[in-house]
């Protein structure tokens, strides 16, 4: 059974582990390998305690009990056109993509962000990181591209935006707005790696 709920202080450290086991499975290829290594579990601890206390959305997909994923948003940080909300981060294990977690969880936060009085999301992804197809996917238009310097290496990471909130809820399995915990079988509808290449 899945679960989409809100976090609290005692899941930062399974967050924590979910972020850096990610991002070591994501960017091998994309981000320096010196940089991935020195990821460091204690500072990401850090980091979600203080995000959790800061009042951003952050929510987790437990699967059986384990937390496999979470995603974090808020209010836009750096203004894009007419965009006022922006997902943050969007991270699951390896081995729990592809089952439409991460489809359950955009549509948890767009109730959220809605709920907040915001109407639109926008989020920065790697242009190497194929999950700018997934959310293109989910109905997300490309929008403005830009460098980054992540360990050392110039990258170019591309914005991507939904301009309404609304079409990502409205297909939605519940109304998320004020989530707090929401429990659906899960499901499988393709092979978790079949479309990336690591
Ligand atoms: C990106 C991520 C959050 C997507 O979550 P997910 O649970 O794997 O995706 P879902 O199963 O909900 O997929 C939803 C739709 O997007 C499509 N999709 C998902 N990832 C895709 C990809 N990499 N390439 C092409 N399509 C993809 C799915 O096929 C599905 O389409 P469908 O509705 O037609 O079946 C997840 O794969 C992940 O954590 N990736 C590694 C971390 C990462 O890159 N995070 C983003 C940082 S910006």
């Amino acid at each position: 059974m899945l679960t989409i709920r809100s976090a609290t202080p005692d899941d930062v450290e399974q967050i924590a582990h979910v972020h850096v086991d990610s991002w070591r499975t994501t960017y091998p290829g994309i981000v320096p390998g010196e940089y991935l290594a020195a990821l460091s579990i204690p500072d990401r601890v850090t980091a979600w305690r203080e995000g959790i206390a800061s009042g951003i959305a952050v929510h987790v997909a437990q699967l059986n009990g384990e937390i496999v994923g979470f995603i974090s948003g808020g209010p836009i940080r750096e203004p894009i056109g007419i965009y006022d909300g922006e997902l943050y981060a969007v991270y699951l294990l390896q081995q729990a993509q592809g089952q439409g977690i991460g489809r359950a969880l955009l549509q948890g936060l767009a109730g959220w962000l809605l709920g907040q009085g915001l109407k639109s999301m926008a989020v920065w992804v790697l242009e190497q990181n194929p999950a700018k197809h997934f959310y293109m996917r989910t109905g997300a238009e490309r929008l403005v591209s830009k460098s980054i310097e992540i360990g050392g290496a110039i990258l170019s990471e591309a914005a991507y935006g939904w301009p309404d909130l609304r079409s990502l809820v409205k297909d939605s399995w519940r109304n998320s707005i004020g989530l707090t915990s929401t429990q659906f079988p899960n499901r499988r509808r393709h092979p978790p790696t079949s479309h990336r290449p690591n």
